[in-house]
C-alpha cells in the first residue's frame, strides 16, 4: 500500500513515517520545510534503511500537488502539514486559516480526483475547548480560543461532510494530546525551529544549556501541585496509532483520541526530567499563560477498543528518549 505523508519531515510526521515502513507500507513524503530540515530524511533512510521519495512541495498550491498525485497513485494519505502554533495563530489569523483550510481542501480533491480511499487528518484536542477531562471523541466540538483549533475542527468537518457523499473515501480523525519524546535512536525528535512553545522542547533546550531557564506558567491551578496537567504522549506511541487507524480504516468517518488517559503536571515532568537523566533543570515560576487550562486528558478507551491501540511508553520514558536526542539540538 502506497501512503502520502504531508509534512513528513515534521516531529510527528518523520515517527509515523518510521513506522509505516516498518510496516511495510511505501511512502512517499512532501514537505515545504517551513518548519522541518530537509536533514531529516537521511536520518529517516538511516533508521529504515529504504531510500524515501520526497518532494519539497507546498500542499496548498495545487499544480504542484496534482503532479504528485500523478506521478506515484497513492492508495492513502495522513495528512501532518500545517501551521501549530497557538499564540501565533492568534498573530496570524489569516495565515494559519488559509494554510491549514487550503491545504486540506486541496489534498481532498486530489484524493477525490485519483481516488485514493483513505485519509489519515492529524487534528487536536484544543478542538474540545475548555470543556472537563477526561475528553471523548462524543463531546460537542466547542469553538476554541484560537485560530490554530478552529483549523482543526473546520478541517473536521470539511473532510467528514466529504465523506458522507463520497462512499469511496474514508477519513480517520486522530486528535492528539500533548506530543512528547522522541525516536529511540536519538537521530530523530522534535526540533521546531526558533524558540520552542512548547514545554517539553523548551525544557530540553534549558537541561542542554542552551536556554537559560524554563518558566513555569502559574502554580495557582486547582491541579495535584499547582501546575498545569496535560497528557504527555510519546511520539512513537502516536506513531503506531497512526499505522492502527490506517489499517483498520474501510469506510466512513473515525474519530479517536491518541494520549494516554493519565494527566502530569509541569513539576512532575521537569522532576522525572531531572531524576531520570541525571541533569539540572533550573526553572521559575511565573504568571499563567493566556489560554491555558488547568487540566487536560484523554478518555482513550475507543481508540483501544476499535483498533486495538494503547499507549505503552511512560513519562520515564519520554524524558529519556527527549535527552537522548537533545544533543543533536542548536
Ligand atoms: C503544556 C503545559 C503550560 C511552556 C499545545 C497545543 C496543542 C498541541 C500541544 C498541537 C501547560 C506549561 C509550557 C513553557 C510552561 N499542539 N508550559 N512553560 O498548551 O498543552 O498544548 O501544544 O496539536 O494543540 O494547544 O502545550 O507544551 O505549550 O504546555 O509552564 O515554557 O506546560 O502552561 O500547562 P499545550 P504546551
Amino acid at each position: 500500500m502506497k501512503v502520502l505523508v504531508t509534512g513528513g519531515l515534521g516531529f510527528i510526521g518523520s515517527h509515523t513515517v518510521v513506522e509505516l515502513i516498518a510496516n511495510h507500507y511505501q511512502v512517499v513524503i512532501v514537505d515545504n520545510l517551513i518548519n522541518s530540515k530537509i536533514g531529516v530524511l537521511n536520518k529517516l533512510e538511516e533508521i529504515t534503511g529504504v531510500k524515501i521519495p520526497f518532494h519539497q512541495v507546498d500542499v496548498t498550491v495545487e499544480n504542484t500537488l496534482k503532479a504528485v498525485f500523478k506521478q506515484h497513485g497513492f492508495d492513502g494519505v495522513i495528512h501532518f502539514a500545517g501551521l501549530k502554533a497557538v499564540g501565533e495563530s492568534v498573530e496570524k489569523p489569516l495565515a494559519y486559516y488559509y494554510n491549514n483550510l487550503v491545504s486540506t481542501i486541496m489534498l481532498t480533491k486530489m484524493c477525490l480526483k485519483y481516488s485514493v480511499g483513505k485519509f489519515v487528518f492529524s487534528s487536536s484536542a484544543t478542538v474540545y475547548g475548555e470543556q472537563e477531562s477526561p475528553l471523548r471523541e462524543d463531546l460537542e466540538l466547542q469553538t476554541t480560543t484560537n485560530p490554530y483549533g478552529e483549523t482543526k475542527a473546520i478541517s473536521e468537518r470539511i473532510l467528514s461532510d466529504t465523506a458522507k457523499v463520497n462512499p469511496g473515501f474514508a477519513v480517520s480523525m486522530l486528535r492528539y494530546f500533548n506530543p512528547v519524546g522522541a525516536h529511540p535512536s536519538g537521530l530523530i525528535g522534535e526540533d521546531p525551529k526558533g524558540i520552542p512553545n512548547n514545554l517539553m522542547p523548551y525544557l530540553t533546550k534549558v537541561a542542554r544549556g542552551l536556554l537559560s531557564e524554563l518558566s513555569v506558567f502559574g502554580s495557582d491551578y486547582d491541579t495535584i501541585d499547582g501546575t498545569g496537567v496535560r497528557d504527555y504522549i510519546h511520539v512513537m506511541d502516536l506513531a503506531e496509532g497512526h499505522v492502527a487507524a490506517l489499517s483498520k480504516l474501510d469506510q466512513g468517518v473515525k474519530i479517536y483520541n491518541l494520549g494516554t488517559g493519565k494527566g502530569t503536571s509541569v513539576l512532575e515532568l521537569i522532576n522525572a526530567f531531572i531524576e531520570v537523566n541525571g541533569v539540572n533543570v533550573p526553572y521559575q515560576i511565573v504568571d499563567r499563560r493566556p489560554g491555558d487550562l488547568a487540566t487536560c486528558y484523554a478518555d482513550p478507551g475507543k481508540a483501544q477498543k476499535e483498533l486495538g491501540w494503547k499507549a505503552k511508553r511512560d513519562i520515564k520514558d519520554i524524558v529519556k528518549d527527549a535527552w537522548r536526542f537533545s544533543h543533536t539540538l542548536v
